[in-house]
């Protein structure tokens, strides 16, 4: 077996530099291009980052080509059948498992800070009913600085723990809170007899007038959906938080970016849109045939939402299990859903087509998971909020990783320049 090379050539004309290789402990191998600029004069491109590492972390773990996803060596198949959300939660903080004893401590400390400031209603009170929650969520965590800019703290990491904990424990209310207000209920206070998943079901669907027991069966699918949705490496909205993070804006600002970002549809958003489509399907627009049709037709403009990704080009490993979990959460609520049927038409037929077979496209995170927030009475525009409240600890890890990184420096990229080069102003009566 030959040596592995700690080093990497590169020619230009008649120089040469050799950069440092750095590897991970999955076998991945980087080309540390810090000095290239510098010794060789040129950058490098690569639009969307595919080829680009922005940081060396300890969070979390994907294999594209395998569809393995583990949080800090954790498989999340392990995670998805004996872990619960806070324990995740944890797990990505700290990159180990909570003792029963450190589990208590945070539960507990979540719990105390589940409420929001009563201001905080008026805020929600002066935005449109008919707002996105999306927006609303963006807008409400922004604000939360607001509430602790008297608090002050002698040791930056206790109060960068004291931002994670006030946004894990208050985006639920946040959440819920934005769905009360667009449906003109009251917002119903959290409990703290309930635990973290139960809570948010008895935040968005209690009403003052009546009991609400969250359903067991319920608490424990929303927990999966928290855990399968906690993090994901750089994605699009994780690399917002650590871009905004790396100016030194606070956790909340940084957040609140990533929410925004999450919301396209090409990300996070996508959850929304998948079911919209299968409905279309339903509602008899075209049948599943005709859709993967112009799926397929770079004109059309039409994608097959909750299809395909940036990095697995395999079955990404969570639709696996949500897939599952479809089958069991409706059989076991004894309900049915057509739009379940047709997602797993689109399925087959994509697997059987070579456009999407040679492009390696597979079902993503989003292509079952609205399923499953249907069957929760979750309504379509709370999907990606509930996409945000589950990548929420995933968001605050990466934000407290690259604050403890030496290497870590506000985020700049470079570019390549292809506009006019230098010219003379032209007065407006010789244009
Ligand atoms: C998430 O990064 C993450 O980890 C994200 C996420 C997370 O947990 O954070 O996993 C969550 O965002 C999942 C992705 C949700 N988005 C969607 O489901 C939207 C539909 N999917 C696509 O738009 C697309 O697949 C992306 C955005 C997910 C990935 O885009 P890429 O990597 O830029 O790939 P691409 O657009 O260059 O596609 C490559 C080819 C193209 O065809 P060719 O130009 O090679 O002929 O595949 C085609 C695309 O046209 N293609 C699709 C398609 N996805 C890709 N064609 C039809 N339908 C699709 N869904």
């Amino acid at each position: 077996m030959p040596a592995t090379p700690s080093t990497a050539k590169l020619t230009i004309g008649d120089r040469e530099i050799e950069l440092p290789l750095i590897r991970g402990t999955e076998g991945e191998v980087a080309i540390d291009v810090r000095r290239l600029r510098a010794e060789m004069g040129v950058i490098t491109y690569d639009p969307g980052f595919g080829n680009t590492g922005s940081c060396l972390s300890k969070v979390t773990f994907l294999n594209g080509e395998e569809g393995v996803l583990r949080y800090a060596g954790y498989p999340i198949e392990q995670l998805a059948e004996n872990s619960h959300f806070l324990e995740v939660a944890w797990l990505l903080f700290y990159q180990e498992l909570p003792t029963a004893k450190q589990l208590a401590a945070f539960e507990h400390e979540v719990k105390y800070h589940t409420m929001v400031h009563e201001d905080l209603k008026r805020f929600f009170s002066s935005l449109p009913k008919a707002g996105h929650p999306m927006a609303i969520c963006a807008a409400t965590v922004g604000a939360l600085s607001t509430f602790y800019e008297e608090v002050k703290y002698d040791d930056p990491a206790e109060e960068r723990w004291a931002a994670a904990v006030r946004l894990l424990a208050k985006m639920p209310t946040i959440a819920a809170y934005s769905y009360k207000h667009s449906v003109g209920q009251p917002f119903m206070y959290p409990r703290n007899d309930l635990p973290y998943s139960a809570n948010a079901l008895h935040m968005m669907f209690a009403t003052p007038c009546e009991q609400y027991t969250p359903d067991p069966v319920a608490v424990k699918a929303l927990d999966l959906l928290l855990i399968l949705h906690a993090d994901h490496e750089q994605n699009c909205s994780t690399s917002t938080v650590r871009t905004v993070g790396s100016s030194l804006a606070n956790m909340f600002a940084s957040v609140s970016a990533g929410i925004s970002a999450l919301w396209g549809p090409l990300h996070g958003g996508a959850n929304q849109k998948v079911i919209e489509m299968l409905i279309s399907i339903h509602d008899g627009e075209r049948t599943a045939r005709e859709f993967m049709d112009l799926a397929k037709d770079k004109n059309s403009g039409v994608r097959l939402m909750g299809f395909g990704h940036r990095v697995y080009r395999n079955y990404d490993p969570r639709a696996k299990i949500l897939k599952k979990a479809c089958h069991e959460l409706l059989a076991r609520t004894g309900t049915a859903n057509p739009l379940l049927e047709i997602a797993l038409e689109l399925e087959a037929i994509a697997l059987q087509d070579s456009y999407f077979v040679e492009r390696k496209l597979y079902p993503n995170v989003d292509f079952y998971s609205g399923i499953i927030y249907q069957a929760l009475n979750i309504p379509i525009d709370m999907f990606t909020v509930f996409f945000a409240l589950g990548r929420l600890p995933g968001w605050i890890s990466q934000w407290l990783e690259f604050h403890r990184d030496p290497d870590s420096r506000i985020n700049r990229p470079r570019q390549v320049y292809q506009g006019h080069t230098m010219r003379d102003y032209k007065p407006i009566e010789a244009r």
